[in-house]
């Protein structure tokens, strides 16, 4: 039935289907229970049909004709974009395509969207959906392998919107991508492997970019409603991740352009960081809603800022504190009053923040978990040992310390090979050929074997699966990175196979049974097999709850913001190698002031295309009168930074107005660009730092 109690209309009946995925089902002991989620697809082309050639249910309809609304295992489900498919859940999990309730569940042992989760007992199961509306060359290699071979290579998402900007194509084929990449029909598939949340990953050019920017604006924004829309049909939550900023927080490709890091850095560090203080105020404002906030339970803020290559772990936390506030300020504090606030540990490790905002109101720590980038290189044997051994014995420290810690990445990958996985051409550490990092110069061998993963012999699968339990259970709370690596143009096949959830549960090495697998995985190795060395075989530090701050249920909170308040005082104004905050005052930076209009992100309209589903009437706005004014330029100063180019510590101080006190304001921010050379591809940064990829 649809919210506005019309009937779906008739379900056109299928004209041709094909298998999505085969599996090579690893041990024959789990085929019994597990069931893969090979899903049929149905082509929904001939709608002038309306029933089976066979005369038997129609597609997308129940017993007496009856369209679907809701169900389980094995129901017929019209996607929007009209496609049917069989549901596979053998978990018991179901969907329901009446957007205005929250009954769905993604399994049984998943509370459903409209009940309460449990940070404490229940286990984030979760994989990212990386490479989708923050374009990465590793995952989506074919749109970046037609320029890598010419005399300016494309290296990032900031280079490609360039070059198909100037094609005239950006708006084109980036929706392109969006429209295909990831659909409907995966978040079918997560649900149906056992996996209960989604990492999303977003760009701040979801909601405004500014003159010089070229990244597509607004666009992904409504495909971020979509991915809502998504979740809420098969009961899957999302952890919002905000992963790119104005200015780049990283250096990496990842972060929106690769070689910047312009976040709390370099003479745009300050007008950065206040933009993204606006853009996490947009985005809490629309997910605090009550429509949203049942499926958006977690906002990861920020992602992998870099401290220790010019942010430093100080300046990080004093944004950190205004970003509390900012936050809570929008809803108030206690469960249920705005998300849960997921801040990442910056490459600094956790217990770098303990004791830092451990009275406030529900925030959880976001944690990455990965070896493939720190030679020595484990063996396969090895990966499961450290996972047990450090990491889960590192995460019952965190639990106890920090509190609700969730590894937010984390991967299958035991060396940095893998085509652009560190980025593009810039070589591996394995073979010594890494143009980014010269810090271990040593040959492990060469990475051309890897990708090879069709010819993947039992005893290999086996090996990463092993890994990927090991790493399940020790990490508790996780976000694989990430569902799906594309095809590449070299062989027409996902490549980086160890990053790939879904080519894992097509090929056998990942779990189809993720929960009931992976609990208690490292004890039952240690008894298996005693030369392993395990030490590590459950959580005993923690005790199985968090404490009232963490879970919201504190009566008064007592978050100490003013410790290390904002602004910050000083700054590095170049990529600095330390993890010390530079020393430029940031007096002399050019800051943007709190008086423009509250930005929003516009009119949001959820897109329905089947007729009679919900199309929530939801506001900007969790509550109008908290629209809060966004930072902008200060009036008479009408400078706007190219936020990606400034680099070095030359500008500082010869901006208009640095440091003077702003006396009128301009309600708008200024676009009006600062001629500035541009410097064309950025070097990578040669200093060694912990790196993602
Ligand atoms: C590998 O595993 C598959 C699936 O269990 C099995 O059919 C095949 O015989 C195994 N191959 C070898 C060489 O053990
Ligand atoms: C709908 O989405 C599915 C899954 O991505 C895809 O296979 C199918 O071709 C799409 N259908 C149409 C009509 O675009
Ligand atoms: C969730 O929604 C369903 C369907 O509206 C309802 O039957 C159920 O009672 C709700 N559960 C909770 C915990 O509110
Ligand atoms: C670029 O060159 C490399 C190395 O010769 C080759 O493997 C690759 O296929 C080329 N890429 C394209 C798109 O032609
Ligand atoms: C939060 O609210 C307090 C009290 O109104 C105010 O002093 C503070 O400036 C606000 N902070 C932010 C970041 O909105
Ligand atoms: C992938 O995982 C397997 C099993 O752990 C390991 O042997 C292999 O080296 C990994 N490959 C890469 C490129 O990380
Ligand atoms: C047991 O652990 C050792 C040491 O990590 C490893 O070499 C060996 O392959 C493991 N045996 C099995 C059966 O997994
Ligand atoms: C909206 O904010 C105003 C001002 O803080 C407050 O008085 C009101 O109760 C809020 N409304 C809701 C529904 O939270």
């Amino acid at each position: 039935m649809g919210p506005d109690g019309k009937r779906l209309p008739a379900v056109p009946h299928k004209k041709r289907w094909w298998i999505l995925g085969g599996v090579a089902v690893l041990l024959a002991v789990l085929v019994v229970a597990i069931a893969v989620p090979v899903t049929t697809l149905l082509d929904d082309k001939d709608n002038n049909t309306t029933k089976s050639p066979d005369g038997t249910v129609e597609p997308g309809t129940g017993p007496g004709g009856k369209v679907l609304t809701s169900g389980g295992d094995g129901t017929k489900i019209r996607m929007d974009n009209g496609t049917i498919f069989t549901y596979s859940n053998p978990f018991g999990g179901t969907w329901s395509s009446d957007l205005t309730d929250n009954s769905a569940r993604a399994q049984n042992y998943t509370p459903a969207l409209n009940a309460t989760w449990d940070y404490a007992k229940n286990r984030i199961l979760g994989v990212n959906l990386g490479g989708w509306l923050v374009l990465e060359p590793f995952i989506v290699p074919n749109l970046f392998e037609p320029y890598e071979n010419t005399s300016s290579p494309i290296l990032d998402e900031y280079g490609l919107s360039q070059k198909w900007q100037s094609e005239g194509q950006l708006e084109q084929k980036m929706r392109q991508h969006y429209d295909t990449f990831i659909t409907e029909y995966d978040f079918a598939l997560i649900a149906g492997a056992g996996l209960n949340w989604v990492r999303l990953p977003l760009g701040y050019w979801a909601i405004e970019t500014m003159a010089n920017e070229p990244y597509l604006p607004k666009v992904s924004w409504e495909y971020f409603l979509k991915a809502i829309q998504w979740a809420r049909k098969y009961g899957l939550r999302i952890e919002l991740d905000l992963h790119a900023m104005p200015g780049s927080v990283n250096n990496y490709n990842h972060g929106g352009k690769s070689g910047v890091l312009n976040f709390l850095n370099s003479a745009a560090g300050m007008q950065a960081a206040q933009r993204g203080l606006n853009y996490i105020r947009v985005i809490t404002e629309y997910i605090s809603q009550p429509e949203i906030a049942n499926v958006v339970p977690i906002f990861g803020i920020i992602n992998e800022p870099n401290t220790g290559l010019g942010i430093g772990v100080e300046n990080l936390k004093r944004f950190y504190s205004e970003v509390y506030q900012e936050v809570r300020n929008i809803t108030g504090t206690g469960a249920g009053k705005g998300p849960i606030i997921a801040l990442s540990d910056g490459f600094a490790g956790l217990n770098n923040y303990q004791g830092f905002l451990s009275q406030a109101d529900r925030v959880a720590w976001d944690q990455h978990a990965y070896v493939a980038f720190t030679p020595p290189f484990p063996d396969r044997t090895g990966l499961t040992q450290t996972a047990c051994n450090y990491y889960g014995s590192s995460t019952d420290g965190y639990f106890v310390q920090n509190g609700l810690t969730i590894a937010g990445e984390w991967s299958l990958a035991t060396n940095d090979c893998g085509l652009y996985l560190n980025g593009v051409g810039l070589g591996f550490r394995y073979e010594n050929s890494d143009q980014a990092d010269k810090s271990h110069p040593q040959y492990f061998g060469s990475c051309v074997p890897f990708d090879d993963w069709a010819n993947y012999d039992n005893s290999t699968k086996a090996a990463m699966k092993q890994g990927a339990l090991a790493q399940m259970d020790a990490l508790r709370n996780f976000f694989f990175w990430t569902w799906k690596i594309g095809d590449s143009l070299r062989t027409g096949k996902p490549v980086n196979p160890n990053w790939s959830y879904l080519l894992g549960i097509q090929q056998g090495w990942m779990p189809t049974n993720p929960q009931k697998e992976s609990n208690g995985f490292c004890a039952s190795y240690q008894k298996q097999n005693s030369s392993a060395s395990i030490t590590w075989t459950g959580f005993t530090s923690w005790s199985s709850t968090f404490s009232d701050y963490m879970t919201g249920a504190a009566s008064t909170y007592n978050p100490q913001t003013q410790t290390f308040a904002w602004p910050p005082t000083s700054m590095s104004t170049g990529i600095a190698s330390n993890s010390n905050v530079g020393s430029t005052p940031v007096s002399a930076i050019p800051s943007y002031t709190a008086t423009g209009t509250p930005l929003s992100a516009g009119t949001p309209t959820v897109s329905a295309s089947i007729s009679g589903e919900a199309t929530p009437t939801l506001n900007p706005w969790a509550n109008n009168s908290k629209a809060a004014p966004a930072y902008a330029a200060i009036n008479g100063c009408g400078y706007y930074m190219d936020i990606f180019n400034v680099q070095n510590s030359d500008n500082v101080g010869q901006w208009p107005c640095a440091g003077s006190a702003p006396s009128k304001r301009s309600p708008q921010p200024m676009p009006t660009p600062v001629a500035s050379p541009n410097p064309g591809p950025a070097a990578p940064a040669s200093t060694p730092a912990p790196r993602r990829r």
